[in-house]
């Protein structure tokens, strides 16, 4: 089951417009063998399994799985929305949920430099909750990758309350993701496919929010039309949403690159409910942040692709692309992507995941200095196997072609 889904993002990987794989497409490796994809299936490094790590914190904290919260609704909802938020202190910077990206090494690095919150990649519901394997290798946390949204996409309200409960003593949220837009959700019928469906969300939202003891929240994209929206945000407040992560772009609106986020679209979401809501869509560097915080009024930010290039960006870091020239404010940072690459690599060597993962952030940490050494590039996907000497030995050699791409980092005031 676990491989079926895996063969899907594969695919995905080698057609650009198809998914959110699409800006780690550039010069793909080779076509592999079977045998070869496997390899990039195993998991890097050996450590403690979901299983292990959840026997010790359901006994640590004497969690009792699946107790109903006491289902509160009006004004006691949107209050105990408010606490749990604040109880988490207001995180502000938050790593965007990402398929095959947004794991645990990538979290923890996204958190030293700055990251307040993160998501998880999409999980499968009906897979999570039927196959260990999935569950071993697409999901694992530690101790200190706190606050935590697990995110599942979901078509069936039973299905997806069994896998929420496995995640609820690990997590600050349980997330539906209501925005993937891909094919692949099309034929799944989840992600935005569901914005066709109202009442099946209005039920798989309702489903956690009364059985689960952790709050439930919700990423979407907009309707081209604002009222729908509003109305949408509005229902799945009521059904017992307790966060909304607005996406500023229709389901239609698929290339990220070219399509700037509607930020006034999110700004009259937030007016419009009253829970916590949080603004998504391009945030390439801090100056977005305060931008968009302004311009919406949201209580914080989802970064996505930038991050994957710059997971340092939440400490104020940003790639020569975002510098004006002459910038007088921005001086060198004295850190660059090799480095946060081999911080990642150390980082995957502590907490396991599939060699996939790996190579593709390789992939966006790089990028950059893969075009100045297209060949460094090339022996890089000639590998069908990688290993971590492998992959520290790359950075060695970059850095001995004198490849230089400094992280500017901008005067501190407006960091
Ligand atoms: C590689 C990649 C994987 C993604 N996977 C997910 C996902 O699993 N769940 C989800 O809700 N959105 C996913 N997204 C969408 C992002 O969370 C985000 O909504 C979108 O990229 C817009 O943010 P940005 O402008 O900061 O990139 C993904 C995006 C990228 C680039």
């Amino acid at each position: 089951m676990r491989f079926s889904l895996l063969r899907h993002y594969h695919h995905l990987v080698q057609l650009p417009k198809l998914s959110f794989m699409a800006s780690l497409t550039t010069q793909p490796p080779p076509p592999s063998t079977s045998q070869e994809e496997n390899h990039d299936e195993l998991l890097c490094s050996s450590g403690p399994t979901l299983s292990e790590v959840r026997e010790d914190k359901v006994e640590e904290k004497g969690f009792s799985l699946g107790q109903p919260n006491g289902y509160l609704t009006g004004e006691a909802r949107i209050e105990r929305a408010w606490a749990h938020w604040k109880k988490l202190g207001r995180p502000k910077l938050i790593v965007a949920p990402m398929v095959d990206c947004s794991e645990l090494p990538f979290r923890m690095l996204c958190r030293k430099y700055g990251a307040q919150a993160a998501y998880t990649p999409m999980l499968h519901s009906r897979i999570f909750s039927e196959t260990e394997k999935y569950r071993a290798s697409e999901f694992t946390t530690c101790q200190e990758d706190r606050p935590l949204f697990v995110q599942f996409c979901a078509n069936d309200p039973d299905v997806l309350l069994e896998a929420a409960r496995m995640v609820e003593p690990f997590c600050d949220y349980v997330d539906i993701n209501l925005g993937c837009p891909q094919r692949i959700a099309r034929r799944g019928n989840y992600g935005a496919f569901l914005m066709e469906k109202l009442p099946l969300v209005k039920s798989l939202v309702e489903k956690l929010a009364q059985n689960l003891e952790v709050p439930v929240s919700c990423k979407i994209r907009i309707f081209p039309d604002l009222q729908d929206t509003i109305n949408y945000a509005k229902m799945l407040e009521e059904a017992g949403c307790s966060l909304l992560a607005v996406h500023g772009r229709t389901r239609d609106q698929k290339d990220q690159k070219k399509i700037r986020a509607d930020w006034s679209a999110i700004r009259e979401v937030r007016n419009a409910i009253r829970i916590p809501v949080i603004a998504n869509g391009n945030i390439r560097h801090m100056d977005d942040v305060h931008s968009c915080l302004e311009a919406t009024g949201a209580e914080g930010i989802l970064s996505a692709d930038a991050l994957l290039e710059n997971p340092a960006l939440f400490a104020g870091f940003r790639t020569p692309e975002w510098v004006d020239e002459g910038e007088e404010s921005c001086k060198d940072g004295r850190i660059d992507q090799a480095e946060l690459l081999v911080e990642y690599l150390k980082l995957c060597e502590k907490y396991p995941v599939p060699w996939r993962i790996v190579r593709a952030h390789v992939h966006k940490m790089l990028g950059e200095w893969f075009r100045m050494q297209p060949q460094v590039r090339e022996d890089l996907n000639a590998q069908s196997r990688l290993t971590f000497e492998f992959l520290y030995g790359l950075v060695d050699r970059l850095r001995e072609l004198d490849v230089k791409i400094p992280l500017y980092l901008k005067d501190s005031t407006n960091t």
